[in-house]
């Protein structure tokens, strides 16, 4: 594919692209946002790529169905690079939730997380130029999007702030779309969407990462937004709520104090389970992993929660029937996941679209298949 109108054939005749959408990815040119330098994932890490030294390609991967990492976070110089912290995400996946949020012309949207600008130039070109805000939290993205979409025709209004407070001056909206994955709805968000307006956006535990949620806000005066997972959804983590997974480790200490124990409940079934990870996440707040693996197939299981300082390792061996487990307080991580593991399971394994989110002033409350059944944790 070497421009838009083909890729917007592509996605079209690929079921991505819905027809309301489809004129505007044949006119909105992605090469008009993408930076010069990207970055490919490669086995060593993410390889820059620059449109001079290799512009039949750059354009190649700029048109492909592929999420283009634009910017790392540990950029030393040497081309290779491990931490992505803002892409333009796969066509396919914009084009799907451009189809999820449901906007329809004369609405008012606010976008959470401009990276390149492309999404916001794709619903400004859709809904008009006033109708589109859309904010970025880091400011050399947001001027380079401003750019990108002045170059482009394009004059939604970019905002350099933090998602996390909206943009009250041009409040309400009717739809919300985030970009980014979260762990919790900043209530902003709630407070500036129009009475039955609707959010869209990408929610992730420390577990899972993540699902497509959809809320609508209550009528006027009502001041909480509801509504289910849609389906599948990962997304880079809101800057300002994720402590990148290498922080796991960090939390990791004072061994000598950890419980010993031992647990029959292999760790694949849990993590190895998209839906029961799912579960596990929410059941479990602020819980994370990561598996460090050694020799002959044996791994151990990390969980953290930095916050409180709390961590526990399960050391898995081939063929064994049960594990040993270390855990150190106040919270004992592996046994909070056994109990969700055990909850969901008592719940008849609910897949992960059965589960939705009621996001009010008191905060955020997960429910299994309607808001006045609430799931037990609480993320
Ligand atoms: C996957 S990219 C978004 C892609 C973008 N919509 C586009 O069309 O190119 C996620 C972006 O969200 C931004 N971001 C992350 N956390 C944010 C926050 N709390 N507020 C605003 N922007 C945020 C990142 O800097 C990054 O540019």
């Amino acid at each position: 594919m070497s421009g838009p109108e083909q890729l917007a054939a592509y996605l079209h005749d690929a079921g991505h692209l819905s027809d309301d959408w489809l004129e505007t990815f044949r006119k909105v040119r992605r090469e008009d946002f993408i930076p010069h330098r990207i970055w490919v994932r490669t086995e060593a890490g993410y390889q820059a790529l620059t449109r001079g030294a290799d512009h039949a390609r750059w354009l190649r991967l700029v048109y492909s169905d592929t999420a283009l990492v634009t910017q790392v976070e540990d950029d030393d110089g040497s081309n290779i690079a491990l931490v992505p912290t803002s892409s333009s995400s796969m066509p396919r996946v914009v084009a799907g939730m451009l189809r999820g949020l449901r906007a329809e012309e004369g609405h008012r949207v606010l976008e959470a997380g401009t990276g390149t600008g492309f999404n916001a130039a794709l619903l400004a070109h859709r809904l008009a130029d006033h109708n589109v805000t859309t904010i970025e939290a880091d400011p050399e993205l947001a001027d380079a999007a401003r750019v990108s979409l002045t170059r482009a025709g394009r004059a939604p209004t970019v905002v350099t702030g933090d998602g996390a407070e909206g943009w009250a001056e041009g409040a309400p909206y009717d739809r919300v779309i985030v970009t980014y994955a979260l762990h919790h709805v900043p209530y902003r968000l709630v407070q500036q969407t129009a009475p039955g307006g609707q959010l869209l956006l990408p929610w992730g535990t420390g577990l899972y990462n993540g699902v497509l949620a959809r809320l609508t806000a209550g009528p006027a005066g009502d001041g909480t937004a509801s509504g289910p997972v849609l389906g599948d959804c990962a997304f880079m983590w809101d800057r300002g709520q994720a402590p990148p997974q290498r922080d796991v480790m960090a939390a990791v200490s004072h061994r000598d104090d950890a419980v010993a124990g031992r647990t029959a409940l292999d760790p694949r079934l849990v993590l190895g389970d998209d839906d029961a990870a799912f579960a596990a996440g929410v059941a479990v707040p602020g819980c994370r992993y990561t598996v460090g693996h050694g020799a002959a197939g044996e791994w151990t299981l990390w969980l953290a929660d930095a916050g409180s300082g709390s961590w526990a390792s399960l050391d898995f061996l081939p063929g064994a029937g049960s594990f040993d487990v270390q855990q150190h307080g106040p919270r004992m991580l592996w046994d909070e996941v056994a109990a969700a593991y055990t909850w969901w399971r008592e719940a008849g394994s609910p897949p992960r679209t059965r589960f939705g989110l009621t996001v009010g002033p008191d905060g955020q409350h997960v429910w299994l298949d309607t808001p006045d059944n609430p799931v037990p944790g609480r993320e």
